[in-house]
């Protein structure tokens, strides 16, 4: 039995025949850089990036050398001493992050940076409810699940976590009326991502930021998919110059080698810590080698000013996309992005598919939103080129014209 078949017999049936539909049912093998080769040998351009996580592209070499070199030394904590890794990890986050952003709790995902950060607002304020975004995703485990408001996830599972409310993404007001006196925080992604690419308003994140404070509530930036670069700023909330109480990262943290989730946070929301050092704890997180790996990717992203060549080349890709746009109304609804966070909505979510699946058959990489199938995301790395982009796009072009030859005798 190959891979293929022992994954869709031992791991995930429904995913392997989703990834068969789309013409994925194929084997990894290696990568490097923007490229993917299969088993069988064919060359795929990554333009998904692991949902944003392959800033770095694939096996950066400074961060694969970082990660060996701490391998060889010594890969996990023991615990009861201190990492160094780690230490220099909270200090250089402190030195990078917005506003007075100075302590940090490790976990190994963004789910367990969100998770992590619902805990500290509700022991720091002694409040239960979190307000959250509609289209919000903030990860899968029962707390960020709860924050996530789609009912296909959360049905199956309830009863969630109590005392979680949802208002509209974009909308200040919105979030003003629903402030109460139980109120602890408001979670929000300065960029919507697995919602399909939402972007707020001008104004928004800053908007949050004075009624929050002016409300006494937490503000809790989840920036899992936007940190690191990835909207042509170091952080999402860059874009505003806003400092939250609490922003999340992980994804792109890790370099794309190794997985690793942080929240970091006021020192006052920290407090709790001292007095009971392990009142949330996880073994594994912000190991010595995930440590090494993210301290890495934090030199390369700056040394590289990849937040700069995000929104350059972010643009040329908007670009080009927009032409598509005009030359394929009947498909193409929308074109959104900021830096190399970029969406198409198309006109239904089955052209979407079969624009994946054609972009598949001809070696590019792409994947809906989680929380909106009908918008497909291109998240290449930040290391992207021109002549990458027009390849993807030369690609793109020739998939809907055949969704258009496909399709011509059914519409
Ligand atoms: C904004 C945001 N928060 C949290 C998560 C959850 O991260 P993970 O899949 O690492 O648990 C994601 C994942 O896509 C995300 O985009």
């Amino acid at each position: 039995m190959d891979a293929y078949e022992l994954f869709e017999r031992h791991v995930n049936p429904g995913l392997a025949g989703l990834l068969r539909f789309t013409g994925l049912d194929v084997v990894e093998d290696h990568a490097e850089g923007m490229y993917v080769w299969s088993k069988d040998g064919r060359r795929y351009l990554d333009f998904l990036g692991l949902y944003g996580t392959l800033s770095l592209g694939h096996r950066h070499p400074r961060v694969v050398a970082a990660v060996k070199e701490q391998l060889d030394k010594m890969p996990m904590s023991v615990r009861v001493m201190i990492s160094e890794p780690t230490a220099l990890l909270a200090a250089r986050l402190a030195e990078i992050t917005p506003g007075d952003l100075s302590m940090t709790f490790f976990g190994n995902s963004g789910t367990e940076a969100v998770e992590a950060a619902f805990k500290l607002a509700r022991i720091h304020t002694g409040k239960p409810e979190i307000i959250t975004t509609e289209r919000g995703f903030h990860g899968k485990t029962l707390g960020a699940l709860s924050l996530t408001p789609k009912p296909e996830y959360q049905d199956p599972v309830k009863p969630l976590i109590p005392g979680v409310k949802v208002v509209p993404f974009g909308n200040a007001e919105a979030v003003a009326a629903a402030i109460g006196p139980e109120t602890a925080a408001v979670i929000v992604e300065p960029v919507q991502g697995e919602g399909g690419i939402n972007i707020p308003p001008d104004g928004y994140l800053t908007e949050l930021r004075r009624i929050t404070a002016e409300r006494g509530v937490l503000l809790i930036l989840d920036e899992v998919q936007t940190g690191l670069g990835r909207t042509g700023r170091l952080w999402g909330a860059d874009w505003e110059g806003v400092a939250p109480d609490l922003l999340t990262s992980a994804k792109a943290l890790g370099g794309g080698v190794m997985p690793i989730g942080a929240v970091v946070g006021r020192a006052e929301l920290f407090e709790p810590f001292k007095e009971n050092p392990l009142i949330h704890s996880s073994t594994f997180g912000g190991n010595p080698l995930a440590a090494a790996a993210a301290l890495a990717a934090i030199e390369v992203t700056l040394s590289e000013d990849l937040p700069a060549r995000a929104e350059e080349t972010g643009g040329y890709l908007m670009q080009a996309l927009a032409g598509l746009q005009r030359d394929y109304p009947e498909f193409i609804a929308d074109v959104r992005g900021r830096g190399l966070m970029v969406g198409i909505e198309f006109t239904d979510a089955d052209i979407g598919a079969i624009v994946i699946s054609e972009l598949a058959a001809r070696g590019v990489l792409t994947a809906f939103g989680l929380n909106n199938p009908k918008v497909v995301r291109l998240e290449p790395p930040l290391i992207v080129e021109r002549p990458h982009i027009d390849e993807a796009v030369g690609a793109l072009e020739e998939s809907l014209r055949a969704a258009r030859e496909m399709l011509s005798g059914v519409l």
